[in-house]
């Protein structure tokens, strides 16, 4: 048989090889990095057991102890319970997983939460002021009807944020050449770059 997951005849399966050889290899690259240790090459660890980690998002910090498998996607919604950052594809190709490390946009689901130790993290959560005054970004999506379903929203807004701070919303083109990361299913697009417009102005006022 050919092209198959798994192999018969006593072979190892695909799930196999990989748990027996990449995943440790992974593992004990990533634990070196998040002990500061180095471990001996013939060390066996198990790259399931969790590991302890201290995030930073929206200024609180966070002690969690992860597989040093989960993305920093999984470890915003799942275990700091911050769910405004969406999962879409969870392959890097919709980016409505966006938040902003050190200011700089990333995809969340394509990012180790081992390695975003160090980093301060934006999620949409941490846009809206402490007495509940929205960003200028969040208003202006609501002022210009950005969105119908909401789910690539949070992604947009804060991609829409770096994109102006990165001083890529010039022009119309421009914007949508530096928001052409973030996926809308629902098509709203011209309401996103004005909304992105509107908000430009005000950011720069404030
Ligand atoms: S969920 Fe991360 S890019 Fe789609
Ligand atoms: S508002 Fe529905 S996917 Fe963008």
């Amino acid at each position: 048989m050919t092209g198959s997951a798994s192999q018969i005849g006593g072979a190892l399966s695909r799930r196999t090889f990989l748990t027996s050889t990449a995943v440790p290899a992974v593992g004990l690259s990533l634990l070196d990095r998040v002990r500061g240790e180095t471990v001996p090459a013939e060390a066996t660890l198990d790259p399931r057991q969790p590991v302890p980690l201290d995030l930073h998002v929206n200024g609180h910090g966070y002690r969690l102890a992860l597989d040093v498998r989960t993305s920093l996607l999984d470890a915003l919604r799942e275990h700091i319970g911050l769910t405004g950052t969406k999962k879409g594809c969870d392959h890097g190709q919709c980016g409505a997983c966006t938040v902003l490390m050190n200011g700089k946009r990333v995809l969340s689901c394509l990012t180790f939460a081992a390695m975003a130790q160090g980093h301060e993290f934006t999620t949409i959560e941490g846009m809206t002021a402490s007495d509940g005054t929205l960003h200028p970004m969040q208003q202006a999506f609501i002022d210009h009807d950005a969105f119908q379903c909401g789910y690539c929203t949070p992604g947009q807004i804060v991609s829409a944020v770096a994109c102006v701070q990165e001083g890529h919303a010039k022009s119309d083109a421009e914007i949508r050449e530096f928001m052409s990361g973030n996926l809308c299913r629902c098509a709203c697009y011209p309401n996103i770059v004005d909304a992105i417009k509107d908000a430009k102005a005000k950011m720069k006022e404030s």
